[in-house]
């Protein structure tokens, strides 16, 4: 397989790490060489429940038998997208009750972009720098990174960058402003939290001159730091929220929630303001409507903040000086991009999966399924510690 893969499949990188991959369950994933994989970082972040939940592929399953794709999105109603989107209102703030379904998390971006223009008549969109929304012209125009987005240029006009956790940057919002996107935690600049009640701040701004907050919770969302979304750590309400990832359970799937009477711009003036044929896919959201109830009928949540607690107790080394991020969503720093490239590698071939983070180029990504065990989680603590030791000794 290796050499058709990278014969017929575009790449993403001259370098992918091109695991043959055979099967996966729980927290583990097996190649066709029999390797067993302790998966840390769940298809990033994606994989909340872990490989093959049983509550999921139950709902999968069953959905099968009734239909596939029926309609474009919007037209019948369909019961898993239907049961989904009234559940994520039934556990988000009040004003945060209508749901608009995609294929992906960049499609929700770029969404609800569309949608802060179409509400407040402006153009101009503002997002921080380090941000990561997604790969679309959209969402790759709000990206905080240059050099991975010049070579696209142009993008969308009209877009301003600000420091995320700046405060001084906050006036850049101004009446010419549409919408303000922020990841709740930036993910691909390191991990990084709101300090010093960031988001209430910029919400205010917002409030103040009548621009929409957009949180971007793709990656935070759906219990991965220990609350069912991020932005209830920070007591922050923002207009527009956009989930993915885990949500899916291991299906694509992104969305978009706001206001009734928000959302309701999207189908007048002009009608079909925003479509897609497959958003809302009945087999995707019977996974997702399954995935959002196991998350918020077991104590799956509380349990994050804990494991959290357990790999910092067991990820103590030298060669680490950091671990940000919050509940399940971690990432260790180490002193270089050298050890922490290292560390991908040799962990992988000792059954541990890690990753990188997109911008810094010191962090090791631990985002394991939301399920893993106690058990589970010392044993990766275990491989990374000990390929930390070989790595200290080596250079000593
Ligand atoms: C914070 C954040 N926003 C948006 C996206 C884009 O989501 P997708 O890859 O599903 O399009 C990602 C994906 O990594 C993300 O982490």
């Amino acid at each position: 397989m290796q050499q058709d893969f990278f014969q017929y499949q575009a790449q993403t990188t001259p370098h992918p790490l091109a695991m043959e991959i055979s099967h996966a369950e729980g927290s583990y994933i097996y190649d066709i060489h029999n390797n067993k994989y302790l998966d840390f970082v769940a298809g990033v972040s994606a994989c909340s429940l872990g490989h093959k939940h049983p509550r999921v592929v139950e709902a999968i399953k069953a959905q099968l038998d009734k239909y596939l794709h029926v309609m474009v999105y919007g037209e019948y109603i369909q019961e898993s997208a239907l049961k989904l989107s009234k559940l994520l209102a039934q556990h988000l703030p009040k004003n945060l009750s209508t749901t608009y379904l995609t294929n992906s998390g960049t499609e929700a971006i770029d969404g609800a972009i569309k949608l802060a223009k179409r509400v407040t008549g402006r153009g101009e969109i503002i997002a921080a720098h380090h941000a990561y929304h997604g790969s679309t012209i959209g969402a790759l125009s709000i990206m905080g990174f240059e050099e991975r987005k010049r070579a696209f240029r142009p993008l969308m006009p009209d877009v301003r960058f600000i420091g995320f956790n700046n405060l001084e940057d906050i006036q850049q919002i101004t009446s010419k402003t549409a919408g303000v996107v922020l990841e709740t935690i930036q993910g691909g600049a390191g991990f990084i939290e709101p300090q010093n009640d960031y988001l209430n701040k910029v919400q205010a701004q917002c409030n103040k001159v009548g621009a929409l907050l957009i949180l971007d919770e793709i990656q935070p969302g759906i219990g991965r730091t220990g609350k069912l979304f991020g932005f209830e750590h920070f007591n922050c309400i923002p207009d527009v929220v956009v989930t993915g990832k885990g949500l899916g359970g291991g299906m694509p799937i992104g969305a978009f929630t706001a206001s009734k009477e928000h959302m309701m711009q999207l189908s007048s003036e002009p009608k079909l303001g925003h479509i897609t044929t497959f958003g809302g896919h009945p087999v995707i959201a019977a996974a997702a409507l399954a995935t959002l109830q196991e998350i918020t009928e077991t104590n799956l949540i509380e349990q994050t903040l804990e494991k959290e607690q357990l790999i910092k107790k067991h990820l103590v080394h030298p060669l680490i000086s950091e671990i940000r991020g919050r509940g399940l969503m971690l990432a260790a720093i180490t002193s270089s991009a050298d050890i922490t490239n290292q560390m991908v590698l040799k962990c992988q071939d000792k059954g541990l999966i890690l990753f990188w983070l997109l911008y810094e180029p010191k962090a090791i990504r631990i985002t394991p399924p939301l399920t893993i065990s106690n058990d589970e989680i010392i044993e990766g603590c275990n491989i990374m510690t000990s390929v930390l030791d070989e790595i200290f000794n080596s250079s000593s």
